[in-house]
């Protein structure tokens, strides 16, 4: 860790802010940035549209379980896509429109600039992050850029252990969504850590979350500031700056959900051999010159390094 103060947190709970962007009668989307990637939440009506015209990078769709359903098209695909699914779409043109009432997620990178500009934390990151790693694409997928739909329900095990980690990647971002929790987690198997150099979304849909921050100490004993131990309620989302020691834990009774995403994708995580549920569509990177470990502090046995 170094001395740099780290940047704050940006938390938004949807339901207690205005949303950035409204087709009326159709869709209200809240748009919240981090420095190399931007998660936009959607609420929609039957035949909203979130249209892309020519978005410079790949971008994710995530519709949750009890969430809406969408066709979603690109490049002369034309994708039904249901609750409970992740979609990765091409660059260029793509059409999202939604034929039920719900959710729908989507995470762009930094090249969405119009995006990233729409963002309500847009001054949070005015100064560009220059402490963050660049977010450089990884190789194109071997059949070249396509729609790519993950129906998710097929990689949940019922029954099986609580924590089950679901990653996909694409050129540009790594998400993990995992199974959704009916039980709350072991608050003695907590697992605070950080990030050098990269930044975390956690993404949390259903019941309740409180996200345990601790920012890095600079020389400034003035510019030192407070744990944050917040609980939030959902639909939300919270950007955890690079450094800060951060575990995250749900509380109540009802079913809880948490998608974690990262921009660029974690090579840590990619090079675990199974890990990543479409590792085989998209090459690795080769080895960068700075092959460190990013992450530090107490940390569950699926999160280290394979
Ligand atoms: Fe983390």
């Amino acid at each position: 860790m170094t001395n740099r103060l780290p940047r704050k947190a940006s938390k938004a709970e949807f339901h207690k802010m205005q949303p950035q962007a409204v087709e009326p009668g159709k869709s209200r989307t809240w748009i919240t940035r981090a420095g190399n990637f931007a998660v936009a939440v959607s609420e929609v009506e039957p035949g909203a549209v979130l249209e892309r015209d020519a978005n410079p990078e790949e971008y994710m769709v995530i519709l949750p379980p009890g969430g809406a359903s969408a066709t979603i098209e690109a490049d002369g695909q034309i994708i039904d896509a249901k609750p409970d699914s992740l979609t990765i779409v091409p660059p260029g043109a793509s059409r999202i429109t939604a034929t039920s009432k719900g959710l729908v997620a989507r995470v762009l990178s930094k090249a969405s600039a119009d995006i990233m500009a729409l963002a309500w934390n847009s001054d949070t990151y005015a100064d560009g992050a220059p402490e963050l790693a660049p977010p450089d694409l990884w190789p194109m997928p071997h059949d070249g850029y396509r729609l790519r739909h993950y129906p998710l329900g097929q990689y949940a095990k019922p029954g099986g252990e609580r924590i089950q980690p679901r990653v996909f990647r694409s050129t540009n971002m790594l998400v993990n969504l995992f199974v959704h929790y009916q039980t709350r987690r072991d608050t003695t198997q907590l697992s605070p850590h950080w990030h050098d150099d990269f930044e975390q979304a956690s993404l949390t849909l259903n019941g309740r979350w409180v996200h345990h921050m601790r920012y890095n100490w600079g020389p400034d004993l003035s510019s030192w500031q407070p744990d944050e131990h917040g609980e939030m309620g959902t639909p939300s989302v919270v950007i955890i700056p690079a450094t800060v020691v951060h575990t995250s834990r749900d509380v109540g009774d009802e079913e809880t959900s948490l998608y974690d995403i990262f921009c660029p994708p974690r090579l840590d995580f990619a090079r675990k051999k199974g890990f990543v549920i479409n590792e085989s569509e998209y090459p690795l990177p080769d080895a960068p010159a700075d092959d460190k470990t990013k992450t530090g502090g107490s940390l569950l046995a699926w999160q280290k390094p394979g």
